[in-house]
């Protein structure tokens, strides 16, 4: 071996090392950077334009969450309509809704990375995510479906998880990550509302007991000025309550013993600043749950990237839309003057940020939904003290308090007819065009019986 060959290579092994070392303490580094500005996102169907990733890029966010449907890889169970009997449901094996291979679920992921303004976000912005039943593989599917130990290779290949990570060796997708240095630390702790979760209506698990016992440690663990919780469902809204039997959708509310597990872990914590972000229901709201603890639990909901409830309907029934939204009775949205609607839902492609003014005092957090232009649809702001537990007798006197406030107020415990009201407009529509229909072929019968009788007669 030559002197020159030797220093060649002996300067190859600094330069290694040297990368190495930048590299690991970039990542370090970045993670003891102050964290003001977050955004997240989801239901992002991969073959249509998504022109909304210049205003996530303009935003300049230093960490973007994906809260699931990152991609649809799923195939949609036809006759849904038909109730689960004649659905295919999840549970059962049926090939037909499983991605064909492998291979196709991979080029769907690709499909979805190369979008270029995402692009340009992987670059400035830490992406991390969770996924939700349609980039796991199936609609509203949970722990039976056999397709999930496949697609979670998958879902960690897209958000460029590391080979040897541990997400890549426990039954399911959750994940922590911590930012900020101490003092303005944030926890973002991912939730995998679909690998471990029994059928909707069972009243059994969303996470399951692996995942209970992560969350516990992660949350009784050491205090953080700020908590997001993410889940790919809506933790406080109980939209089924106030729109079935006309629709239903999936939530921790139709849990009703997990979610209370969930809201009294998060009291027994003791963590101050915790709230949640979600997706999943294809548009952007606000809520609020005054009655989980002794502060207000917060939970923005951005959806979707590309899919809305107003972009599935004629340009002309939009107005129609936002006029069922602003009926369907909500007593946890946050409701405020700037919303782009009266309703303050948002039904079309939208965003979530989240931005923390750390030199306040207090410190105040901006929670947005934002539109393709990045303007705010609904928003508010609150005072990082409001999100402080409080001793037992402010406690009582807040929850006395609460209990007049209408974010305290379940939906199922509405008034029947407010509580049903879009139901029973629509069933009296049905009825009223259901008279005028029998009144109509009565008149034409009637008409045609005379007039077969006038010919008789001549
Ligand atoms: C996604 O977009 C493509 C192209 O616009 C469309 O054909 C497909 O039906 C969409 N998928 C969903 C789930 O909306
Ligand atoms: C949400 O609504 C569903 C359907 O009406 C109901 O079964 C469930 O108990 C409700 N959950 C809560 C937490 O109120
Ligand atoms: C709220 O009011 C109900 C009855 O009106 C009462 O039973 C309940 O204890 C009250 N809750 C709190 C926390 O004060």
């Amino acid at each position: 071996m030559g002197i020159d060959q030797r220093r060649w290579r002996w300067w190859n092994a600094v330069v290694f090392i040297g990368m190495v070392g930048v590299t690991g303490s970039n990542s370090q580094e970045k993670q003891k950077q102050v964290v003001s500005r977050i955004a997240f996102g989801s239901c992002s169907n991969q073959s249509a334009p998504q022109p909304i990733w210049d205003a996530v890029v303009d935003f300049h966010p230093q960490v973007f969450i994906w809260l699931g449907d990152n991609i649809y890889g799923d195939f949609k169970r036809p006759f849904k309509i038909f109730g689960q009997e004649r659905t295919v449901g999840p549970w059962k094996n049926v090939p037909r809704f499983v991605p064909s291979s492998e291979q196709e679920m991979k080029t769907r992921y690709e499909k979805a990375k190369s979008n270029p303004g995402y692009a340009r976000l992987q670059q400035n912005a830490e992406v991390i995510g969770t996924w939700d039943d349609h980039d796991y593989g199936l609609n509203d599917a949970g722990k039976e479906f056999h397709g999930k130990i496949t697609n979670q290779k998958l879902l960690l290949d897209f958000l460029d998880e590391p080979q040897d990570s541990p997400r890549r060796k426990q039954a399911g997708v959750y994940a922590s990550y911590m930012y900020g240095p101490v003092g303005r630390d944030i926890k973002i702790v991912l939730l995998d509302t679909r690998y471990h979760r029994d059928p909707v209506g069972s009243d059994g698990t969303i996470l399951g007991n692996s995942q209970w016992l992560w969350l516990e440690k992660e949350l009784k663990g050491p205090p953080t000025a700020l908590t997001i919780i993410g889940s790919s469902i809506q933790v406080i809204s109980n939209l089924s309550a106030t729109i079935r039997p006309l629709f239903a959708m999936e939530s921790w509310a139709r849990f009703p013993k997990e979610r209370d597990r969930l809201f009294k872990l998060i009291a027994d914590s003791k963590r101050a600043g915790v709230f949640f972000i979600s997706g999943d229901v294809h548009f952007g709201e606000i809520t609020r749950y005054d009655c989980a603890l002794d502060y207000p639990l917060y939970d923005l909901t951005s959806s979707g990237v590309t899919q809305s409830v107003e972009e599935v309907v004629p340009h002309f029934l939009r107005s129609f839309v936002r006029f069922v939204a602003w009926l369907t009775p909500s007593t946890m949205r946050v409701k405020d003057q700037n919303c782009r609607y009266k309703s303050c839902i948002y039904g079309q492609t939208n965003f979530g940020t989240i931005e923390i003014d750390w030199d306040s005092h207090p410190v105040t957090l901006k929670f947005k939904v934002r539109d393709k232009d990045s303007i705010m649809v609904t928003g508010v702001d609150v005072s990082l003290t409001e999100l402080q537990p409080s001793n037992s007798e402010v406690l009582d006197r807040a929850k006395t308090e609460h209990n007049n406030s209408k974010h305290c107020t379940l939906e199922v415990s509405l008034p029947w007819i407010v509580r049903h009201r879009l139901a029973i407009l629509f069933f009296s529509a049905l009825f009223v065009l259901l008279v005028v229909f029998v009144v109509l072929v009565y008149t034409c019968f009637r008409f045609c019986r005379l007039e077969s009788c006038k010919r008789k007669h001549d």
